[in-house]
C-alpha cells in the first residue's frame, strides 16, 4: 500500500506558544497532549481509510462499542527526539509497527501495514512538531498509537469496525526520581501473563491486570513490580511496564543478563537495543532465565551489582532495593551503578543524535 493522503484540519484554537513553553519546560509524562491526533478507520470489506489529522479532542463512542465490553485493544509507545540541526526523528518506529502488528494479530484485529503506521506518526508531526522539546536534554514527545473496536454488538466475537489513532505528549521522566534508583517489589501472588496467554502483546488489558500488584508494591514504597513466571513462579520475567536486566560482576569481568523471551514476555525494543550496544561496548551480554532467588541471593552476596528496568518511557531506570514478602536486598551501594549509567549514557546519545547511529535506527519524522 502506497503511503496515503491525510487530511488536515488544524486545531482551531491551538495551545499559545507561551502555554506550550510554561508545559515544556516540565512536561512530566502523560499530562499534556498535543493540539491534534492522526486517526484511521478500519471497516471489513473495505480496509483502512479515512486518513486524517485533526484536532485532539474526545472521541464519541456507542456505549455498545465492543471495545467496551470485551477490550479488544492494544497500543505502542515511542519517542520523537530533537536532533542537534532541529530536525527530528523517532528510534526503531519500524520495530514498534510490527509489535503493533503482531499485538493485533494476537487479538484477532486488523494488522496496519508498516508503511501506513509510519505515515501517521509523520502525518501528526507534520502539524505539531514544535511539540518536541529542545534538543541535547532528557526530554522527547512521546508518541501513542492505539486501536479500538468499535463495532456496536454485544455478542463476543472480532469486531468488524475499528479506530486507529496517534496520540502525543511531551515526555520527561517516566518515573518520579528520574534516574534515581527506584525500589522495585518482587510480585509472588500475582503473575503477569502466561504461555499462551497475551505477555507477548501489547493490550490495554495486561496493563489493567497489573495495577492491583502495582498497588501492592506502592504500599511498600515501590515504582516498579517484577513478575515471576506464571508456570513454576521462579523464573523473573518482566516488570510491568519495562523489561529487566541484571549486572554479573566477577573481579574485572563484567556480565550483562536479561531473561529469554519466553513467550510471556513484552520484546522489548531499548531491550532488543541494548543487547546491540552492549556488544558494541564490548560488554558480555546473555539471555537466559534466571530465577528470583538468584537475584536476592546475587545481590545478598555481591556478584549480581546493578539491576535496571528499560522501556521507552523507563529509558534505563536503576533498581537500588528489590523488596519482596521475605526482606528486601539492595544492589551495591544503592546508588546507579557504572554499567548502567554507561548504557544509559549511550543509548540516550544515539536518541538525541549525539552519537553515531551504527545500526541505523534513527527516523526522521
Ligand atoms: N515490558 C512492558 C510490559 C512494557 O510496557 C514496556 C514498555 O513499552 C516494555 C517492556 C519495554 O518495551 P520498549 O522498550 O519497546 O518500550
Ligand atoms: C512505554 O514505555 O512506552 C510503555 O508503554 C510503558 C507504559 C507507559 C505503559
Amino acid at each position: 500500500m502506497s503511503a496515503p493522503q491525510f487530511a488536515v484540519t488544524q486545531n482551531p484554537a491551538p495551545t499559545s506558544p507561551e502555554r506550550r513553553a510554561e508545559i515544556l519546560a516540565d512536561p512530566g509524562f502523560g499530562r499534556y497532549m498535543t493540539d491534534h491526533m492522526a486517526t484511521i478507520r478500519w471497516t471489513a470489506g473495505r480496509g483502512w481509510h479515512d486518513f486524517e489529522v485533526k484536532p485532539y479532542g474526545p472521541l464519541v463512542l456507542d456505549p455498545s462499542s465492543m471495545v467496551l465490553h470485551y477490550g479488544q485493544e492494544i497500543f505502542e509507545g515511542l519517542k520523537a527526539y530533537r536532533q542537534p540541526d532541529g530536525s527530528v526523528a523517532s528510534f526503531r518506529p519500524d520495530r514498534n509497527a510490527a509489535r503493533f502488528q503482531g499485538s493485533a494479530r494476537r487479538l484477532a484485529m486488523p494488522e496496519l501495514p508498516e508503511e501506513l503506521f509510519l505515515a501517521s506518526l509523520s502525518a501528526l508531526l507534520s502539524v505539531d512538531s514544535e511539540w518536541v522539546p529542545a534538543a541535547g536534554g532528557e526530554d522527547s514527545l512521546y508518541l501513542r498509537p492505539f486501536m479500538i473496536a468499535t463495532e456496536v454488538g454485544l455478542g463476543v466475537r472480532p469486531s468488524s469496525e475499528y479506530l486507529y489513532a496517534v496520540l502525543a505528549s511531551p515526555a520527561g521522566p517516566y518515573f518520579a526520581g528520574g534516574v534515581k534508583p527506584m525500589d522495585v517489589w518482587l510480585e509472588t501472588t500475582y503473575t503477569r501473563s502466561a504461555l499462551g496467554g497475551t505477555g507477548e502483546a501489547k493490550c490495554g488489558g495486561n496493563y489493567a491486570a497489573s495495577l492491583l500488584p502495582q498497588s501492592i508494591g506502592a504500599e511498600h514504597g515501590c515504582a516498579q513490580v517484577a513478575y515471576l513466571d506464571a508456570e513454576e513462579r521462579i523464573w523473573i520475567d518482566e516488570m510491568g511496564s519495562n523489561n529487566l536486566f541484571f549486572v554479573f560482576t566477577a573481579g574485572d569481568a563484567v556480565e550483562l543478563v536479561t531473561p529469554d523471551l519466553r513467550g510471556a514476555v513484552l520484546a522489548g525494543i531499548t531491550r532488543d537495543s541494548l543487547l546491540a550496544i552492549a556488544e558494541d561496548m564490548g560488554i558480555k551480554v546473555v539471555e537466559r532465565r534466571i530465577q528470583g532467588q538468584e537475584w536476592l541471593g546475587g545481590a545478598a552476596s555481591g556478584v549480581l551489582t546493578e539491576a535496571f528496568g528499560c522501556g521507552t518511557a523507563a529509558v534505563i531506570t536503576p533498581i537500588g532495593t528489590v523488596k519482596h514478602d521475605g526482606g528486601s536486598v539492595t544492589m551495591g551501594d544503592g546508588q546507579p551503578g557504572p554499567v548502567t549509567m554507561a548504557l544509559r549514557e549511550r543509548l540516550t546519545a544515539v536518541q538525541r543524535g549525539s552519537a553515531p547511529d551504527l545500526h541505523g535506527w534513527m527516523y526522521p519524522l
